[in-house]
């Protein structure tokens, strides 16, 4: 016995550190038909630590105070361009913290969507679903009140907006946005209590609630493209593993290598070349202060907030309150948690579901991207109504889903085993890594 491995004994007799490095990774049985599509879960994890690191460096030179300094500029607005500017090394944290924000959205709108086309929110994977849309919903705080921290225009009348909303719920709304705000207008006040959340309660929030999104998988075991249950299958009497099932180490530690490596050379060539992501990832009115006497002509959040800001600009106020459009825009992201009872089809994979919850998928999708895009553009008549129709098609996809999957069987059953070859899996791996190759290689020349 080598030190190395005396000193893991020493440990084990102590923490079950082995223990829960094979039941959490190690020795995790996956089934062994992963495409493309299980990278964003492992990547996901990776943003979510990048955006941790460069915070805590962030930090160090930020400061959470509106007060004017003594060239009229506001502290935090004139800290995050000291940062951008004077700190070593300070822009690239910068845009790394600013890139990732948007990127995390990304990665978990595919990782859901991955989620979506396999059933894998479906029996017995409920509670990873549930703490999915919980994460979600965190990651939409977190962003919302990172977003005010540079006191720009966009952070402050972006939080004017949306803590305004509050105010329109009944009986406790007024009450409640001043709650939030901890003055009757976005202010000072606001700023720090939005960088305590921000930098440190909801972030603990989501590292818990993402340890307890990968424990309940683990518990029930991985889903897979052709939403087959590995765990019903009999045993390999040599390997001792499911018929279709293969140890994540080292078999999806080498292939999330792959995807981590296509991420870093996109996320790179973003930070490098396109940090403002022509005004998405960073909007412009947001490089002038922030200044409470002069409104924007055209308030809108960023891209990933615009489909539930577009459902909620959809409904007109009634009788001078918003509260529809509220109620709506939350119940947007409130029915997501409930797909697992909705969906009523014993059918997991859209490979061998039936035409109408394909149709259904199809108009889904449209209506998404169609309210990100009007979410982000000026409210005109015409607009309006789209966003009213495309909204329409949000909330039918899901409260007709009890009914349009029922009875809805595809022509090709459900296999018994995982179906795609060894042959096609090695095509796809070569093609993916001639795709790294070349991505590296156009990178490398600075095109
Ligand atoms: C910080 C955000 C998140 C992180 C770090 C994260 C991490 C992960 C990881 C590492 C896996 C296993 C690998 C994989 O299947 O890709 C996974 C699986 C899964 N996640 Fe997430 N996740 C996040 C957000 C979400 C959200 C928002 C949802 C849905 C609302 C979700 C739903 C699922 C489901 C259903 C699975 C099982 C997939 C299957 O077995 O087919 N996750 N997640």
């Amino acid at each position: 016995m080598n030190k190395a491995q005396k000193l893991l004994n020493w440990v084990d007799e102590r923490f079950p550190l082995t223990a829960l490095w094979e039941s959490q990774w190690g020795k995790y049985v996956a089934p062994k038909n992963f495409n493309f599509w299980y990278f964003f879960g492992s990547l996901a994890m990776l943003v979510l630590v990048l955006q941790i690191v460069t915070g805590i460096f962030l930090t160090m030179n930020y400061k959470p105070d509106a007060t004017l300094n003594g060239a009229g500029i506001p502290v935090a607005f004139a800290s995050v361009e000291y940062i951008m500017r004077d700190v070593a090394g300070g822009w690239i944290i910068r845009y790394m913290h600013s890139t990732g924000a948007s990127m995390f959205f990304v990665v978990v709108y595919l990782h859901m969507f991955r989620g979506l086309i396999y059933g894998s929110y479906k029996q017995p994977r409920e509670l990873v679903w549930v703490f999915g849309t919980l994460i979600f919903l965190c990651l939409m705080a977190e962003a919302f009140m990172g977003y005010l921290l540079p006191w720009g225009q966009m952070s402050f009348w972006g939080a004017q907006v949306i803590v305004n909303l509050f105010g329109s719920i009944p009986v406790i709304g007024p009450d409640l946005s001043l709650w939030i705000r901890g003055d009757f207008v976005v202010s000072d006040a606001t700023l720090n209590r939005f960088f305590a959340l921000h930098v440190i309660a909801v972030p603990l929030v989501l590292l818990a609630l993402v340890v307890a999104h990968l424990m309940a998988l683990h518990e029930v075991g991985s889903n897979n493209p052709d939403g087959v249950e590995i765990k019903q299958q009999p045993k390999d009497p040599d390997t001792g593993l499911y018929l279709d099932g293969i140890y994540s180490h080292p078999y999806y530690s080498i292939k999330d290598i792959l995807g981590v490596v296509v991420f870093m050379i996109v996320f790179s060539a973003i930070v490098f070349f396109l940090p403002e992501m022509g005004g998405y990832f960073l909007e412009h009115p947001n490089f002038d202060q922030a200044d409470p006497l002069k409104t924007p002509p055209h308030i809108a959040p960023v891209w990933y907030f615009t489909p539930f800001y577009a459902i909620l600009r959809a409904i007109p106020s009634f009788a001078g309150t918003q509260v529809w459009g509220v109620l709506a825009m939350g119940a947007a992201v409130v029915l997501i948690a409930f797909l697992p009872w909705l969906d009523r089809s014993p059918i997991k994979s859209i490979r061998y579901r039936g035409p109408k919850f394909k149709v259904a998928l199809v108009l889904f999708i449209v209506a998404f991207i169609g309210l990100g895009i009007l979410g982000a553009m000026p409210p005109t008549a015409v607009r309006t109504m789209i966003s009213q129709i495309l909204s329409a098609v949000y909330f039918a996809f899901f409260l007709g889903m009890p009914f349009y999957t029922k009875n809805d069987i595809g022509s090709i059953p459900v296999p018994d085993r995982v179906t795609d070859t060894n042959a096609k899996r090695q095509i796809q791996f070569v093609v993916l890594v001639l795709l790294t190759v070349f991505l590296a290689a156009l990178f490398a020349m600075n095109v």
